[in-house]
């Protein structure tokens, strides 16, 4: 069992339980609207993800605040990766958002390298449907900050993932071009404090 912010996981015969926590600082209705509605979004997305050929677990059931899923075998990218990992993970986040999907939150233990040699995405809980420069820039540069604090060597990953996501979206040179002032407004804010 993995207790996490926002839910609690078990793995048991092969699958995954994802059953989404009360959040006592909500007002009982709200919180439980909440976590039905992110239930719901996360099983969505993960299977139109799926349909459009991005490899994510298998939903198998949904009820109330509970998500079960196929378990995938592998390690957590974060434990893995490496220049050509953060390569092929590029290639996959541009596949994402050339179909229009923002993964919301893209960090190397949301990644999966199944030992099938396959990469898997997962948590699918704050995705959205988004086409925009902005949200792109916006997933790309938090993946860029998992990644510095995650790996020691992150300027190679981040060029490595920079090469693999060129390759896969047309639309990369202005990701990455927002990608940059993102991270410029970051730095203006954090001096301003
Ligand atoms: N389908 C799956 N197959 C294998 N492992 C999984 C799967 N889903 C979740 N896990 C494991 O459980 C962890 C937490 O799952 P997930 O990221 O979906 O939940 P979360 O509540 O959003 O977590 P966090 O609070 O860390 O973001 C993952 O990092 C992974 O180790
Ligand atoms: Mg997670």
């Amino acid at each position: 069992m993995i207790q996490c912010a926002e839910a609690i996981i078990e793995f048991k015969d092969g699958l995954v339980f994802k059953r989404r926590i009360r959040k006592r600082y909500r007002i009982k209705e709200i919180d439980e609207r909440i976590r039905k509605e992110r239930t719901r979004s996360e099983a969505k997305l993960i299977s139109e993800a799926r349909r459009r050929g991005i490899p994510t677990p298998i939903i198998f059931d949904i009820f109330d605040y509970t998500l079960v899923m196929e378990r995938i075998e592998g390690d957590l990218v974060r434990e893995v990766i490496t220049p050509r990992i953060s390569e092929q993970i590029g290639e996959l986040v541009g596949k994402l958002h050339r179909n229009g999907i923002i993964h919301g939150d893209l960090t190397t233990s949301n990644l999966i390298l199944g030992s099938d040699n396959i990469l898997y995405l997962i948590d699918f809980g704050l995705s959205f449907f988004d086409s925009s420069i902005e949200a792109m820039g916006v997933d790309v540069h938090v993946f860029f900050q998992s990644l510095k604090a995650t790996c020691k060597s992150w300027k190679e990953l981040k060029e490595s993932f920079i090469k693999g996501y060129t390759r896969s979206l047309p639309d990369a040179p202005q990701v990455l071009t927002r990608v940059s002032e993102i991270e410029q407004r970051g730095r203006y804010v954090a001096r301003k404090k």
